[in-house]
């Protein structure tokens, strides 16, 4: 990428002072606002990441911001150790919105995955009644579902885990999208699977959307063997595939809901994890937490931000859109499009490396044109703008990864 003497210094102190866990596109933002973002020389772009579906409701949305400056100004952290005018509030909100008889809020979307892997041990020992330490916990191949020890133990992808052992046990790891598998897995260790946790579509994993009826059968599949099925919603959740909840698609309700990034527009880590009391209530005091989780600023802003994916009708925006965007991207003619593949706005182009192109070079090209995506697992492009995107802005979208194709055929 062609830098400017500005992006290159912001390039260069991220370089030298930072640890390089991550790998960006040389695009330095400063700026955001609904679908757009702007760099620190003002050229502007389409947000085709929205920080990994977590600015569902686009950059800056001021009912978000409204009710983070709001409640800034009276009080933004109070610990668990006491009550809060702001938490019991946010809990019946979220009550009423997702129909769970209880939430534990949580901050990242990988600690409320934790959480959900506790209470599934706990529902386990206490419900099921399986011996204790023996608990065993289904996961999926090509998952993604954060970065803690536990949660790379469960991972089937070496650069999310080597050299990070040794690693939690209690995992039974099966193929995605595979019934039979699951099937054998609770042949195999029925008495002792607490539970199963999955993605709806696999995001990190390049938006793999695994066949109809996959999620309904392997969640009935848990509930004949008594079991949970647990949902990992972190990406998928609040709007993104076309739905609130991307398993609303097959009319599952998961028994632990596990859910973040969007659930405050962007604006600050808020994560949650929703169940019923027979589930919720085997956690007791002192049995798990955090400092910062379910802090009244995060109350107020998650209230926000859930409220302005109802006003604006982002779930249904999203379908609508997804399949307009995804037949526009269709008609592209090119060689290095293998395939177009997603639901509602969480959607993904597959790269057919081209004349030594490869997905990172879209992305650069696309860049160059004004819109930001990144590459997944080499070969793949995800596309997920904010949903406060117009049709027309789609369209305009469209057009740049043609062309952005074209020049590199
Ligand atoms: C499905 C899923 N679960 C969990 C996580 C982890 O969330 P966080 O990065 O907030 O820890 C992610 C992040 O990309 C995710 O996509």
């Amino acid at each position: 990428m062609d830098l400017t003497s500005k992006a290159k210094h912001y390039i260069d102190l991220e370089d030298r002072y930072g640890a390089h866990n991550y790998h960006p596109l040389e695009v330095v933002l400063a700026r955001g606002k609904g679908a757009f973002v702007w760099d620190v020389d003002g050229k502007k772009y389409f947000d085709f990441l929205s920080a990994y579906s977590a600015v569902n409701q686009g950059h800056c949305h001021p009912k978000i911001v409204a009710a983070l400056k709001e409640q800034a100004d009276k009080i933004c952290l109070t610990s668990r150790a006491f009550y809060n005018d702001c938490l019991g509030e946010y809990e019946e909100f979220m009550h009423n919105y997702f129909g769970y008889d209880k939430v534990l809020p949580m901050n990242t979307g990988a600690e409320a995955v934790e959480t959900a892997l506790k209470l599934c041990r706990r529902w386990g020992y206490k419900v099921k009644g399986i011996p204790d330490n023996e608990a065993i916990i289904v996961v999926c191949e090509g998952n993604f579902h954060g970065r803690t020890i536990s949660i790379v133990s469960m991972s089937s992808d070496p650069s999310s885990y080597s050299e990070y052992g040794p690693f939690t046990p209690g995992f039974v790891k099966i193929p995605y999208n595979d019934i039979p598998a699951l099937e054998a897995a609770f042949e195999k260790y029925g008495d002792k699977i607490a539970g199963f946790i999955a993605e709806p579509i696999q995001g990190e994993a390049g938006v793999f959307v695994p066949d109809d009826g996959y999620i309904k059968k392997a969640s009935d599949i848990c509930h004949k063997n008594h079991a949970l099925f647990i949902a990992d919603e972190v990406q998928t959740g609040i709007a993104r595939t076309g739905r609130m909840l991307c398993c609303e698609h097959e009319g599952v309700r998961p028994d632990i809901l596990v859910l973040g990034k969007a659930l405050s527009g962007g604006v600050l880590p808020v994560s949650a994890v929703l169940a019923d009391n027979e589930i919720m209530l085997t956690i007791q005091p002192g049995e798990h937490g955090s400092t910062f989780g379910g802090f009244p600023l995060a109350c107020r802003v998650a209230i926000a931000a859930l409220t302005v994916i109802k006003e604006e009708k982002m779930a249904e925006k999203a379908d609508e859109l997804g399949k307009y965007f995804r037949a526009e991207l269709n008609k592209i003619n090119s060689p290095l499009l293998k395939l177009v593949r997603g639901k509602g706005l969480l959607n993904a182009i597959v790269i057919e490396p081209h004349n030594g192109n490869e997905a990172w070079d879209v992305c650069e090209e696309m860049a160059k044109r004004g819109l930001i995506a990144k590459p997944t697992h080499r070969h793949i492009i995800r596309l997920a703008p904010p949903l406060c995107i117009t049709k027309d802005e789609l369209g305009e979208a469209a057009d740049i990864i043609r062309e952005s194709l074209k020049v590199l055929e």
